[in-house]
């Protein structure tokens, strides 16, 4: 650590993100990536991007990805932030709306940046414990929290919240600022864009990087009243005046265009989930009821760590995570069903010894 570090630098434990091998060697379902490639019209409009306009700057709010998600969702654009990747989103939700005096409140078991970001900001955090079957006690969630965050569906575990349960936290908590991340809801899950017409207090934030195989474009953005998304815009020109280059601008504004492909990729997903998650059970494994593009799994009798060493022996790279409560867990991302089947085929050889 160099003697220039200032206390909060020192302080950090950043998030350690999935292993991105240089090879191709492993079956990598570590990271929650698409394992379908983004759509062929998307990457058609790459291919005829004109790249002598790489000189400009691209538009600083990228309205072309704000007019197509106005038009999809059947909001204002106003009500629309976009940025680099859903994780730059949620970094200025947290410096936008939470001072060191504030309190927010996350599942102890959710999103590992959440207690990043806070340490960063030198905002305050609760972390609530789940329940003993992951699922998350929403409506219990401590008085004095001027905002609650969690992801829905929640990773890692996969389980969701309904749209009923998150109106009645909104209606309850009027002067809570609830912030809903819905990174895997096109999985199975019911978006609760909806209710930004009618709650001050909401924000949705959502991402390319998964449904939309867009991970390498990082493009995410927040839904929320006018009024929020304004508070957003004051933090993105306080640190960075034109997070999405122009050929993210692109891919993200088409990708929202082609909804058959993207339909057609999400359901073969869900297909194999199901798939994958029988195969599973059977096997004598626990495996939540995930509604995201990954399962969460334990085997019996194999702690975490040997179970993913043994995995990547093998050629597969899976997702474990320190959190004692969830240590003998894997995260496994949904492949092609190809993938999957590989995956079966060693986790059976595994349970064999
Ligand atoms: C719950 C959740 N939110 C947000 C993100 C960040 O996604 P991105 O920054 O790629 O948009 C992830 C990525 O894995 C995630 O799991």
């Amino acid at each position: 650590m160099s003697r220039f570090f200032s206390r909060n630098t020192r302080e950090l434990t950043p998030y350690v993100p999935g292993e991105q091998p240089k090879d191709k060697i492993f079956i990598k379902l570590n990271t929650n990536e698409n394992p379908y490639p983004p759509s062929p019209l998307v990457m058609e409009r790459i291919r005829n991007f004109a790249l002598e306009d790489l000189r400009l700057y691209p538009n600083s709010e990228g309205a072309t990805v704000k007019q197509a998600l106005s038009k999809y969702y059947g909001i204002s654009e106003d009500e629309v932030f976009v940025g680099n990747g859903s994780d730059e989103v949620l970094a200025f939700i947290f410096k936008a709306f939470f001072d060191n005096t504030d309190k927010i409140g996350f599942p102890d078991i959710t999103y590992s940046f959440y207690p990043v970001y806070s340490a960063l900001f030198n905002i305050p955090y609760v972390q609530v414990p789940v329940r003993s079957d992951f699922s998350i006690d929403i409506l219990q969630y401590p008085e004095d929290l001027k905002g609650i965050i969690f992801a829905n569906p929640n990773a890692p575990t996969g389980l969701l919240i309904s749209v009923e349960t998150i109106e009645k936290l909104l209606q309850n908590r009027p002067d809570t600022l609830v912030i809903v991340d819905e990174a895997y809801i096109d999985f199975g899950g019911e978006s609760c864009v909806e209710l930004i017409s009618k709650y001050d207090n909401l924000i949705v934030v959502q991402t390319l990087s998964k449904s939309r195989a867009l991970a390498g474009q990082r493009v995410g953005f927040a839904i929320g009243c006018k009024e929020l998304m304004d508070g957003l815009v004051r933090v993105k020109d306080s640190f960075n005046s034109y997070p999405l280059d122009r050929i993210a601008q692109i891919a993200a504004e088409t990708a929202f265009i082609d909804t058959k492909y993207f339909n057609e990729t999400r359901q073969k997903i869900i297909k194999t989930r199901q798939w994958t998650r029988e195969e599973l059970l059977n096997l004598g494994l626990e495996v939540t009821d995930s509604k995201a593009n990954f399962l969460f799994v334990k085997i019996p009798g194999v702690s975490g760590p040997e179970a993913l060493l043994k995995l990547r022996q093998e050629g597969i790279l899976v997702r474990n995570f320190n959190n004692p409560r969830i240590c003998d867990w894997l995260r496994i991302t949904i492949g092609t069903q190809e993938e999957m089947k590989e995956l079966v085929e060693k986790i059976k050889k595994i349970i064999a010894g």
